[in-house]
Formats: C-alpha cells, structure tokens, sequence
C-alpha cells in the first residue's frame, strides 16, 4: 500500500467520498481542525463526528441556488435528527420537513422556528396533528383524500385552521433503489396525478383547511437531473389546470431527493440543478411563485464519518473477516439496500516501515447475530486488530435509523466546528436502555 498519499484521497490513491473537510495530514484522518484518532480515544468507538462547516457549505449551494428567489429551505430531518444538527440549521435559518410528532418535538427542542415546518407524511395520527396545529407549523403536506377530512376535523374541532399542500405523485422514475422511490405510482405516496383536480376542489370545501400549495417528492439519492426536470413538468402541468380551474397555490414544494456521492456518483450541485428548474419554471410562467425544498442526506450524508475499532481480523480460505466495533445498528444502510461507503483508516502511516505489507481484501462485518450485519464488501485493506477505520458518507440516514439491536447501545456524536470538538450525545447505556421496562 502506498503510504505517500495527498491529502484527500484515501491509501489506496481514490479520493476520500464526499467531503473537502476530510483529508489525512502527516498520515493522520481529519474533519475540519479536528484529528479523528483523538476523538476514538477520548469518546470512545463506534462514534459519529459531523463537520459543521460542510453542512453550511451544503446549504449555501441551494441557497446559491435561489439567490433573489423567494424559497424556503426545510431540511428533511429524517435523514439526521441529532438536536445538535438540528440547531445548526435552524440557527442558518432553516424550516424543517418533519414526518412524525416526535420530529416536531425536536425541531422545538433545538430552537427552529415552528412557522417555517411543514409536515409529510402518509399516515398522520389526529394527535400528531393536534401537536403540529397547536405548535402553529407552516403547512401540511396532505398525501390521501382520506386524510384531508381527519385533518379538517381536527382543525374545525380546534376552532382553528389548517394550511395545506396536497402531495401529489407525478409518476415519474427517479432512477434510484426501489425501496427510496417515492414517485411512481405503485408507491404508496402522494395522490395520483389525475385525482388532483377533484381532491383539490374537495379541499376548497372544508372550512378546517386553507390550500396553500402543492407538493412532490419522488425519490432519494437522485443523481441524475432528467428525472427532477420531468418531474416539474409534471407539476407545472397540474398547477396549470388548477389555476385554470381557479384553484390558486401559493407555493410549490418540490420535495428532497438530490444523491450525494458515496461511491463515485456524480450528482448535480445544488445550485446547478436548481438554475435548470428555475430556468423551467420561469419558462412557464411560474417564477414568481414561493419555492420550498425538503433537502435532507445532501445537506448531511457526506459531512459525516462513523469511526470504529477492529476487533478482530479472522481470515479464511474464502472470505476474510475484519470484525470492527461498529454494526448494522449503527449503521443500517449496507443491510437494508446493499449500500456501499466507502472505508478508511484513521491511520494510515501504521505498520507501514517496512514497505512490504500488502493490503488483503477485507469483508467489514460487525458484532452482531446475522450475515447480513456487514458495513462493506470486499475492501481492500491493510489493518490488524486495535486500528481504527472510518465510514464514511455516514452523515444521513445512518444515526436517525440506529436500533438498539442485541442491546447494543447507540454509538456517541461529535459535531466538529474548525479545531472545537463538541460532544453532541453522549454514548446510550446498558440503563438508558431498559429505563422503559419493568419486570411483572
Ligand atoms: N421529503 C420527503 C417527503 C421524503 O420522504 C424524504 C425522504 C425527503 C424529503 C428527503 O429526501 P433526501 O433529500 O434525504 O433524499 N433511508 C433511506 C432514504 C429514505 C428517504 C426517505 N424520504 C436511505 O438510507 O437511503
């Protein structure tokens, strides 16, 4: 393995996914000022660190993006809900896309503004929306006919009302992993393309409700721009219509979706794509209208690594194991959509004096009971037990789906702001975990 490596790439000489605040110094993986191996040894292994500085810069390429627009950026909390990320983004001035009470609790947790959220969402519960019309959220974004009446309910009983955008399913491919699309219209999302009309004159029945919008969202890890701009099409198409029908929207939210790179994708930069869409938009005379977004693993998935330790190297005739610290509790994606990211040393000047040793293809497994519980494939390696790797593009999607599986505790989380280190949850204990439970 070449230990004379420059300064974002990985040893084995491809670049380091996702982040320009990720870059080994004198041998040594950083986020930002901060040097990963301290932070293993003082907080301990599996650990999340996030840099700070690359969400900011995330968020500054949408909002380069809509530069003397009127837009409202809601970050999609589900892909991190960490207070600490939270309050980074509202402090930026963000609004929130929640799908649950408990998110709604969060964002009041970490100081975001209440009137910038809006609520997605196929299975609202009434007390779910009791909390949001209570909390004074923005909008929600309405997903079935059968739902605008309880939510016209709810907010008659409250003697108040509701502001709505109906999410709509433009039945259009977005390309990615069948169980992150969201848009075609065997998915359970949205309603179909050719029931808007009438569900939007239903919604102009009910007193409870004030239509204020429309809504899309057609899939996640996106990396291409074909599919968005067919998609604005298709909702351009309906805002047409409705307008010609006398239905007039406010705004139009065109949901999250853009990819990240974990494995060499290339995506289109925010800003890029959004000088497409807006170039669409204005095309079709709807320019002036109010934007929303609901970006979330763009904003988050490459501004963080999960660090863990090997525990064990066992190799074999077939296969070789190296069993690290950290699981598919910790770290959910491989298991669930056969997902690649990509995996580092720490170190990467450790036992290389000699010059001789060669890395060996490595399958990085966790501790726990299942062959499924694997965070890489056949992975070109050169470690022994003690050494530390990192995940990385593990900023999305991976904290927020964590379990407690096999009682493992949920792993610690560092946000890292230049050379500041701040411990944003601290390690889940054998006791946080059974403090819900008694014995009969
Ligand atoms: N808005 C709505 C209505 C959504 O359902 C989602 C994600 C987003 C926004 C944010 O999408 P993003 O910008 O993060 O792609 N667990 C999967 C991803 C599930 C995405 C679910 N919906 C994964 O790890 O790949």
């Amino acid at each position: 393995m070449n230990a004379q490596v420059s300064p974002s790439s990985s040893p084995s000489g491809s670049s380091l996914s996702g982040s320009p605040h990720l870059a080994y110094r004198n041998g040594q993986l950083y986020l930002e000022e901060v040097c990963l191996n301290g932070l293993a040894q003082t907080y301990g292994t599996p650990l999340f660190v996030y840099s700070k500085a690359h969400m900011l810069q995330a968020l500054a390429a949408y909002q380069r993006g809509f530069a003397g627009r009127q837009a409202q950026i809601c970050y999609a909390m589900k892909a991190n809900s960490s207070l600490g990320v939270l309050q980074v983004f509202a402090q930026a001035g963000c609004g929130f896309d929640i799908v649950s009470g408990g998110e709604l609790q969060r964002v009041l947790a970490a100081g975001g503004d209440p009137a910038k959220v809006i609520f997605s969402g196929v299975g609202k519960t009434p007390a779910e929306m009791r909390l949001a019309l209570r909390a004074g959220i923005g909008c929600f974004n309405v997903e079935s006919v059968a739902e605008l009446e309880v939510l016209n309910a709810v907010a008659l009983d409250m003697g108040t009302q509701a502001h709505i955008s109906l999410r709509v399913n433009p039945n259009v491919d977005a390309m990615t992993h069948p169980y992150i699309s969201t848009g075609l219209k065997d998915n359970k999302f949205g309603i179909a393309h050719e029931d808007t009309l009438a569900t939007y004159q239903r919604a102009a029945q009910l007193t409870g409700l004030k239509v204020q919008g429309i809504d899309c969202h057609i899939g996640s890890q996106i990396t291409q721009m074909g599919p968005y701009l067919d998609a604005m099409d298709r909702v351009l198409d309906l805002v047409q219509a409705l307008e010609a029908a006398g239905i007039t929207l406010n705004h139009i939210d065109f949901g999250g979706g853009l990819g990240i790179a974990y494995n060499g994708e290339t995506p289109p930069p925010a800003d890029a794509l959004w000088a497409q869409l807006l170039a669409k938009l204005d095309a079709r005379g709807f320019g002036h209208k109010q934007l929303m977004i609901e970006p979330g693993r763009s904003l988050v998935g490459n501004a963080g690594v999960c660090l863990t330790e090997v525990l064990y190297l066992k190799p074999g005739d077939h296969k070789n194991f190296c069993v690290v610290d950290a699981a598919m509790n910790d770290l959910p994606r491989p298991a669930m959509y056969e997902a690649y990211h990509q995996v580092v040393p720490l170190n990467e000047s450790e036992k290389k004096s000699d010059g001789l040793a060669e890395p060996m293809v490595w399958d990085v497994v966790g501790p726990i009971c299942e062959s499924g519980d694997w965070l890489g494939r056949e992975r070109s390696l050169e470690v022994q037990a003690g050494d530390r790797l990192a995940v990385l593009s593990a900023g999305a999607y991976c904290m927020s789906m964590a379990s407690n599986y096999n009682t493992r505790g949920r792993a610690a989380e560092v946000l890292v702001e230049g050379a500041q280190a701040h411990l944003i949850r601290r390690r889940e204990s054998a006791q946080d975990q059974m403090a819900m439970e008694t014995l009969v």
